[in-house]
């Protein structure tokens, strides 16, 4: 790490989402910084999809009539922000997993350089997003980011929005993490050097905030199991997915800075099987 990089858990503890941007458009230099991050993204991750499945487009609100800026809505949800990323992927087994790997990186890496961001799953108009970019034949727009810099102070429906869905608050350690089996909590000092990972899962952002993942330690063993949570009319849809590649790039992300090393793998027969979570990926150190 250069002198001037900050660390990975530096930058997670520091990203919250951003929904009120300041107006003024982006200079030459925050442009090209833009580009360059969205360049030099690196299109894999531990699901291991073909790289052509997902891909990323940047829409400019600067060059766009005041009706085609109207339509290309965020119903309220964002303001001031002059630039989009567009998060586009074509359908295979775990290719939303695998966005949401790429997509946390993405907005870790311009987190990183000071810039605001929201992950958009819901709320955008899907139809006239899809019109701005190329799309090509079974290619879908899966999720979508303002980015901009942020407002120096929040507006209130940003505030209000905030407030809804709780975004300041994590689950607690213990509904989150367990050793051997759900009944047995991880403790933050029985699990030694893979606190800041785990920490780092606990932080993750995820649609509505609903903190889906569970993780299950296995006993004298530095292997991480990560389920899906189900809940009451909660189907491992298409967000979840998402959100389970954001946990999953945070523990990844953590692990590898801090030098512990490991491997991820999809098992074929799960671990465990328990009737309530839904079992996605392992990392065995
Ligand atoms: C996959 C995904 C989809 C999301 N979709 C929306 C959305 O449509 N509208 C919105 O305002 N926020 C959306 N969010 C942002 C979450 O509400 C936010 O991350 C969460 O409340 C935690 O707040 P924080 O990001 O400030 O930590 C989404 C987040 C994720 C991960």
């Amino acid at each position: 790490m250069d002198k001037n990089s900050k660390s990975i858990i530096e930058i997670i503890k520091s990203r919250t989402s951003c929904r009120t941007f300041n107006p003024a458009l982006l200079n030459k230099e925050d442009k090209t910084k833009i580009v360059k991050i969205l360049r030099d993204i690196n299109l894999t991750s531990p699901f291991n999809e073909k790289k052509q499945n997902c891909r990323f487009e940047i829409i400019k609100l600067e060059n766009k009539r005041a009706d085609e800026k109207k339509k290309l809505g965020t119903y309220g949800f964002i303001k001031g922000a002059h630039q989009f990323i567009v998060g586009i992927t074509r359908k295979s087994k775990y290719i939303k997993e695998e966005f949401g790997y790429i997509f946390e990186k993405l907005i870790l890496d311009f987190t990183e350089q000071g810039f605001g961001t929201c992950w958009l799953g819901g709320t955008f108009n899907r139809t006239n997003f899809a019109k701005s970019v190329n799309l090509e034949e079974n290619e879908h727009i899966l999720c979508i980011s303002p980015i901009g810099i942020p407002s120096d102070s929040r507006r209130l429906t940003d505030k209000l929005i905030r407030r809804a869905i709780k975004a300041k608050k994590r689950k607690k350690w213990e509904v989150l993490f367990f050793e051997d089996n759900f009944l047995n909590p991880l403790t933050e000092i029985s699990v030694g050097k893979y606190r800041n990972p785990l920490e780092m899962v606990r932080l993750a952002p995820s649609a509505g905030n609903k903190q889906p993942w569970r993780i299950l330690k296995e006993k004298d063993n530095n292997i991480f199991h990560f389920y899906w949570i189900i809940g009451k009319n909660m189907n491992y849809n298409k967000l979840h997915k998402v959100d389970m590649g954001i946990a999953v790039c945070h523990f990844d992300l953590t692990t590898k800075e801090l030098g512990l090393k490991g491997e991820w793998t999809i098992k074929q027969d799960p671990p465990f099987n328990f009737n309530k979570f839904k079992y996605v990926i392992t990392w065995e150190g």
